[in-house]
């Protein structure tokens, strides 16, 4: 069973076949006749709105809880909402669809070539091939099978999506570049701020698991980052030294200044700043493009009136 097109699927009356993903536990009502259940359907960058009316159908989805399922549907509307009746549903028996695959993504190709890209800038700034190719080794250690490159970079707020650790990651090297041209005093440390940018957030691979919490989260992607860390200690105290080491360790643990505990260093201090600069300013811009009166309510300002998006 192929997966469902969402949005061709709601036009009134359709009847469609095929996989759906249920990512959060839908809702429970009590109707007139009976109890039903409100739930929404993702992929990619679609969803829909669905509604079961019969207990009977519907205790499957409480029985197994989020994940992929093999359902029929028909389009329907009310009110001028639409939605989709589910009429059948069960656990999906495909066992090659996976949760990634109705997940937004940023293409793999553009990850890279934003990757390189940056590359050619730092080296020109003074970031050695040394440093290069320890980053290489350290992100793409055969252990974390490849999960640097898919995983996000939050649940929520900012780049949750399918290679969102590695773009955010990316997107603060390329601040980390207009720093170091602003502050050139700081060019005899570009390996060790680049280094440390590139592995602050390491440790997300296990906090989360294709953008949902993992097991023991609770120890947090900055210890388990210092943890996985050690794997390379000898190589990085044999390439640099062990301060270069400990002030890696500063930044992995310090970079969310008042939110985790405090920087210790001045490299943890400005990683810091470099990061809330990426991820609030990535924060701002999805809430800007998801919001329907063109504001957006800020937590600590209240409301924010908009700014035109789009590319020139
Ligand atoms: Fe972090
Ligand atoms: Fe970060």
């Amino acid at each position: 069973m192929s997966i469902i097109d969402l949005k061709s699927a709601l036009e009134l009356n359709k009847i469609s076949q095929g996989a759906v993903f249920i990512n959060d536990l839908p809702i429970v009502r009590s109707g007139k006749k009976s109890d039903f259940m409100i739930g929404t359907f993702f992929c990619r960058d679609q969803e829909a709105e669905f509604r079961i009316w019969e207990p009977a159908i519907f205790q499957t989805v409480l029985d197994n809880g989020p994940g992929i399922y093999d359902a029929e549907v028909i389009g329907n509307s009310y009110n001028d909402k639409e939605y989709l009746t589910v009429r059948s549903i069960a656990p999906t028996l495909n066992p090659e669809l996976e949760k990634s695959s109705f997940l937004k993504s940023i293409p793999p190709i553009m990850l890279e070539a934003n990757l390189r890209r940056v590359q050619e800038r730092l080296t020109s700034l003074g970031v050695s091939d040394k440093c290069w190719k320890l980053i290489d080794q350290v992100v793409n250690d055969p252990c974390l099978e490849g999960r640097f490159q898919v995983e996000g970079a939050a649940i929520r707020y900012h780049d949750n999506v399918i290679g969102g650790l590695k773009h955010h990651t990316t997107k603060m090297l390329n601040i980390l570049a207009a720093v170091l041209e602003n502050s050139p005093q700081l060019k005899v440390s570009a390996d060790l701020l680049c280094f440390a940018i590139s592995v602050h957030d390491i440790g997300k691979v296990f906090e989360y698991d294709n953008l949902e919490v993992a097991d023991y989260w609770y120890s947090s992607h900055r210890v388990r980052g210092v943890e996985y860390l050690c794997r390379f200690k000898d190589r990085i105290v044999n390439d640099y030294s062990e301060e270069f080491y400990r002030q890696t360790q500063a930044v992995i643990a310090g970079h969310h200044g008042e939110y985790g505990d405090r920087p210790t260093t001045v490299a943890a201090a400005i990683i810091h700043y470099i990061d809330t600069l990426e991820s609030q300013t990535t924060r701002l811009i999805q809430e800007l493009e998801a919001c329907h009166d063109g504001r957006i309510y800020d937590r600590d300002w209240g409301f924010l009136e908009g700014l035109r998006l789009g590319e020139k």
